[in-house]
């Protein structure tokens, strides 16, 4: 772990010089330099090839100048060793082919052939060997791995896609009362090898992505889902590296997802990032939350943004700049670029 690192050093509530940045979807289709790969190649070639995938993270990161790099990949991508196809349609997002509704199907999807998304742990390598020295400033750039929560993953097993109202995952959720944990059982089974992988080829820091835990009212993310993330947290943390855990309208879920005892809490945008904190109380650190369509407003208002988010940390230790979601398609690099430069001017501490 870099200790001389200023985005570690938040994520353990330690006092750091200036207010560190990354942002949610930092390499994605907004950046021309994205594109010009993805010209070439599909997004699973990319993810599943380590000097590519590896390219793109560390441009991405350099082109903005933050102090994460997070490891190009995807949620889906431990799907295809635990027997489940899927691919990437144009304009339609991931598609799983034979979508998982019934115990037996659970049962049938496999643990051991964890090994197989190694080529992830390769792409980290080769990131933390070009960012091994500190940069100019002495900070140590920070290295995110990451996967998917137990909930949100088995949403796009069990719809088979994207979803508005997660009928089928639930119908599984409520009805079955074998299915779903097995489910969720088999799905931390996965994710915790797959995170050993990475933090052993170099992650800093695990980053969980629960996108559409937001779905869930608090009385069935407690029954449902709070076990199993809290399994994974702690399983991640007993590997050495804090965790940040991330949903999308969570406001009513805070108190509950700090209970899995993450280290940090991503918070969408929706929330004012003061309240957001005490919801999850001060023993864990924030990361957030800039609306990420206020990149798409005028400078005035961008910055009066950035400025209010600040604000709303009012320099506490253990604040993480960031988006309150990813950075969508169309977004101007050069805005993305002045908040980042915003922040550094603004969030010195
Ligand atoms: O820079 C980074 O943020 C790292 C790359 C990254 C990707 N996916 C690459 C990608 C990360 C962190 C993810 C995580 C991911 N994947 C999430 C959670 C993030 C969140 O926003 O909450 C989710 C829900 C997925 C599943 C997924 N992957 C969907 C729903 C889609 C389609 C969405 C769309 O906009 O079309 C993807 C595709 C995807 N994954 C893209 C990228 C850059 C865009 C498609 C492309 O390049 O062809």
């Amino acid at each position: 772990m870099s200790a001389g690192s200023r985005f570690v050093r938040a994520c353990l509530r330690q006092p750091v010089d200036r207010t560190p940045i990354w942002l949610l979807r930092q390499a994605g289709r907004y950046m021309p330099e994205y594109m010009a790969v993805r010209k070439h190649h599909s997004l699973l070639d990319i993810c599943r090839t380590p000097d590519i995938a590896a390219e793109v993270t560390i441009t991405a990161a350099e082109r903005l100048g933050v102090d994460a790099a997070i490891i190009f990949a995807d949620l889906l991508l431990p799907f295809t060793p635990m027997g489940l196809d899927f691919e990437f349609l144009a304009g339609e997002g991931p598609v799983v082919h034979s979508p998982v509704r019934t115990a037996e199907q659970v049962r049938s999807l496999r643990t051991d052939r964890i090994d197989e998304l190694n080529y992830v742990a390769r792409a980290i390598e080769k990131v933390a060997a070009h960012f091994s020295a500190p940069r100019a400033d002495g900070d140590q750039l920070g290295i995110i791995g990451f996967c998917g929560a137990p909930f949100t993953l088995a949403s796009y097993m069990i719809e088979g896609g994207s979803s508005r109202n997660y009928i089928e995952t639930k119908k599984l959720m409520y009805g079955d009362n074998a299915a779903w944990p097995m489910l969720m059982e088999k799905l931390v089974t996965v994710l915790v090898g797959f995170a050993q992988q990475q933090v052993e080829a170099g992650a800093d820091v695990i980053q969980i992505f629960d996108s559409w835990v937001g779905a869930l009212s608090v009385t069935d993310y407690r029954r449902f889902c709070l076990p199993a993330v809290t399994e994974l947290v702690r399983r991640i943390q007993s590997m050495g590296v804090p965790v940040i855990y991330f949903g999308v309208d969570t406001a009513s879920l805070l108190p509950a997802m700090a209970e899995t005892g993450t280290d940090v809490i991503g918070l969408d945008w929706r929330i004012p990032l003061d309240q957001g904190w005490k919801a999850v109380g001060t023993g864990h650190a924030v990361q957030g939350n800039l609306d990420p369509i206020t990149l798409f407003a005028p400078e005035e208002i961008l910055k009066d943004r950035v400025r209010e988010v600040l604000a709303a940390a009012a320099g506490r230790p253990g604040h993480i700049f960031n988006l309150g979601h990813g950075i969508v398609p169309g977004t101007p690099v050069e805005n993305v670029i002045k908040v980042v430069e915003w922040v550094k001017e603004y969030g010195a501490l």
